[in-house]
């Protein structure tokens, strides 16, 4: 049986894709069980439903607390059996409830050289900063924002001052380097 993934998304979802196409063109040799996010219209939710990947996609304020939904969530991945959760842009700190069930088997991909620049703005942050040297990291998941054990970091320059800029150069990276990085972490 293939390795079951889910994907977290709160925005575009270039990962998403970039994810899903290798899924489905073989390059990782997985499904995406499901698509996860937070943002009911986000972009990514069409996305998801070009490549046929069933979607779970709430909005925290219909649940009382963090705790609720993660419950949800956590009982969507059990059903999809899912061996490993792949944070791509998704724009929430994980809570107890979801790591508590599913920690050891849960990453993300940051828009900067850890433990530079945690946060949501990381590359806004590096670029006011005037670093020279940008990069992008996946890491474990715990319970410190950004903080769990680094997997995996790809390096570049820039000398300049468009975070849109860094966004796009960064963007190309990070696809490859989450493939890359599955598909270690799946064999
Ligand atoms: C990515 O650049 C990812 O590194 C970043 O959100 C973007 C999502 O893009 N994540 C974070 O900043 C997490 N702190 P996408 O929706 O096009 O995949």
């Amino acid at each position: 049986m293939k390795k079951q993934l889910a994907v977290f998304a709160s925005g575009t979802g270039t990962n998403f894709e970039a994810i899903a196409r290798a899924c489905a063109e073989g390059a990782i040799p997985a499904d995406v069980a499901v698509m996860v996010c937070d943002k009911p219209g986000a972009a990514v939710i069409e996305k998801a439903a070009r490549y046929g990947v069933e979607t779970f996609v709430f909005s925290p304020k219909d649940y009382p607390s963090k705790s609720a939904f993660e419950a949800e969530i956590v009982k969507v991945l059990d059903a999809k059996k899912v061996d490993l959760v792949c944070l791509a842009g998704y724009m929430r700190i994980v809570g107890e409830t979801l790591l508590g069930a599913y920690e050891g088997r849960i990453i993300n991909i940051h828009p900067s050289l850890l433990p530079s620049f945690k946060g949501a703005h990381a590359v806004e942050d590096a670029v006011a900063y005037g670093v020279k040297v940008y990069g992008i990291t996946i890491h474990w998941v715990n319970a410190d924002l950004d903080g769990g054990r680094i997997i995996a970091q790809r390096a570049f320059d820039y000398d300049g001052n468009d975070p849109a800029e860094v966004h796009r150069i960064g963007q190309k990276i990070e696809h490859a380097l989450y493939i890359e990085t599955i598909n270690k972490l799946i064999q």
